[in-house]
């Protein structure tokens, strides 16, 4: 692994790690990442035109079925070796926060807990109108006769259940959110795995941590805007580079 000694032994040190993720860390548990052009049934819609407050009015049945669709796709995956190496990571660094920008819950299926998710989480949906926590009808989602649409259930309100995931224009949870800033300005250490960084506001935690000082190591297999922001980037698959890191740099923590 290209780093140097000298890295190795800061992050060795490190009293508080901060792992954030985007869905680049589930790829390779088989879930499409948003910048991928989305599959199958879905190849001809952008993420950003379903994953709106207006889209799931306009097409309610619409825009739940995408989210079934991928709440199937998570439901039939597993954690990858990059979410078990950062649950391992919780043992090894005397503080660990992770921040993930996915609405997955593979992170806590691998192990790691207290896991802030800035984005939602697909397994809480709730009442478009009283936004009271509402639970899935189905365990299992339905898979769409051949189409796209299922229609959303209903609240004993009369709303629409809608996915319990931030929408484009929604305000981020605020007490994830601050928790997220409060890590990313103490850690001394950042690790950004499998994002694009170009969502706002989640994206600028890399650049708190940079401010603070602390390293900060970039893995992903394609170029973002951090790469000439960050201490080192790690070029390459999550799933192969996260596990080496780890045992590299904490190995016999
Ligand atoms: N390992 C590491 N990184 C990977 C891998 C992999 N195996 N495969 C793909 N990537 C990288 C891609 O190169 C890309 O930079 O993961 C990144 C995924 O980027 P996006 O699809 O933009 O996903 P993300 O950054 O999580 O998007 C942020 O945008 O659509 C919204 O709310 C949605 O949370 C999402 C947010």
């Amino acid at each position: 692994m290209d780093i140097s000694e000298d890295l190795i032994g800061r992050l060795r040190n490190a009293k508080h790690v901060l792992v954030f993720t985007g869905a680049g860390v589930s790829a390779e548990s088989g879930i499409p990442t948003f910048r991928d052009a989305l599959t199958g049934l879905w190849e001809r819609f952008d993420a950003e035109e379903l994953a709106t407050p207006k889209a799931f009015l306009n097409d309610p049945a619409l825009v739940w079925g995408w989210y079934e669709w991928r709440r199937m796709k998570v439901l039939r995956a597993r954690p990858n070796p990059a979410h078990l190496a950062i649950a391992a990571l919780e043992t090894r660094v005397p503080r660990l926060t992770v921040v993930t920008q996915n609405v997955d819950d593979l992170h806590e299926r691998a192990g790691s807990r207290d896991v802030l998710h800035l984005h939602g989480r697909l397994d809480s949906p709730f009442c478009f109108a009283c936004r009271r926590p509402a639970v899935y009808p189905n365990e299992i989602p339905e898979e769409p006769e051949g189409g796209r649409h299922v229609e959303p259930p209903r609240c004993s309100c009369g709303g629409l259940i809608r996915p319990g995931v931030v929408w484009f224009g929604e305000m981020l949870p605020e007490i994830e959110w601050n928790a997220a800033i409060d890590a990313a300005r103490s850690c001394d250490a950042f690790l950004c795995i499998g994002t694009s960084s170009v969502v706002q506001p989640a994206a600028s935690l890399t650049m708190m941590a940079i401010q603070r000082g602390a390293i900060t190591i970039q893995v992903n297999p394609n170029p973002t805007a951090l790469d000439d922001q960050v201490t080192i980037n790690l070029s390459g698959q999550a799933g192969k580079i996260l596990p080496e890191l780890v045992e590299t740099a904490w190995g016999d923590s």
